[in-house]
């Protein structure tokens, strides 16, 4: 695991655009695993200007998202399939057969978890998954307690969740689905790169216990510390409770692998 402090949420979550745009230039056919919340939106926001200005092409790409609210219809303004159309979808050229996220109106919702696992490995599994972080440390929705190697199954969310993602679905925490379908933490962990983004002093106590606690279903993320290739992009604001915040600068500034970025003023 790798993990790179830039110096403010802007720039965090351009450097997470222009991984994924390197990846797909790489592998124009790239399978995108992507992710929903606040913390995204400049992300994606990033890589719409990337595909307007620099021709970035998602034509060959296909996507898979985390997660999905169960009970609400896909038109819903908080939906996570809405969410995605607003801030990617209808803003670049990805092919709409090519975008799938979890069907929380299915009617047997067992047997849509089991067909998402066979669309991710029908489509030959996902080369980079991009990942949020919860305030109670979950991945996707893999809220605490989920086996770390859970695959795409329906949970029901903490009330914590319920009201941390409440002013983003109305502001009633009591309104909110109660349930979701998620990609399980195994699933999440057989992605052949993760890359996570986390902004904000909010997140700073949870991930240093995701990044540097003990691996533990209590904290999701944690289990991030398994995955061979696995990249962490923080602000500032979220490494103030990190321990090896040297070691991580010392990084980005040293390693040639992050020579590409480090002089970009934009990063
Ligand atoms: C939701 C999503 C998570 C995401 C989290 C972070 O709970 N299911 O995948 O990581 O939001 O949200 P935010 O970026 O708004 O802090």
């Amino acid at each position: 695991m790798e993990v790179i402090i830039r110096p403010n949420a802007e720039r965090a979550a351009r450097l997470v655009a222009r991984l994924i745009a390197r990846a797909i230039q790489a592998k124009p056919n790239l399978v995108l695993g992507l992710a929903t919340g606040r913390t995204m939106e400049r992300v994606y926001g990033e890589l719409v200007a990337l595909h307007q200005h620099t021709g970035l092409d998602f034509s060959h790409c296909t996507t898979f998202n985390l997660d999905e609210y169960i009970g609400l219809p896909k038109a819903s303004p908080f939906s996570y399939h809405e969410y995605m159309r607003r801030q990617l979808f209808s803003r670049v050229n990805l092919h709409p057969a090519q975008t799938h996220l979890p069907d929380g109106m299915a009617a047997d919702l067992d047997a849509e978890c089991a067909h998402y696992e066979d669309l991710i490995r029908a489509a030959g599994g996902i080369d980079l998954q991009l990942l949020g972080v919860g305030s109670d440390g979950h991945i996707g929705f893999n809220e605490p307690l989920s086996a770390l190697r859970s695959r795409t199954r329906q949970k029901a969310l903490t009330p914590a969740t319920l009201a941390q993602n409440a002013p983003y679905c109305g502001g009633d925490p009591d309104q909110m689905p109660r349930r979701a379908i998620t990609m399980g933490v195994g699933t999440i962990l057989e992605a052949r790169h993760c890359l996570m983004l986390a902004t904000g002093q909010s997140k700073a106590e949870i991930l240093a216990r995701a990044m540097e606690g003990p691996i533990t279903a209590m904290v999701t993320a944690s289990a991030l510390q398994l995955h061979p290739r696995c990249q962490i992009i923080v602000d500032e604001a979220a490494a103030v409770r990190l321990q090896g915040q040297n070691y991580y600068r010392w990084i980005f500034e040293t390693e040639p692998e992050w020579a590409p970025y480090q002089e970009d003023p934009q990063l």
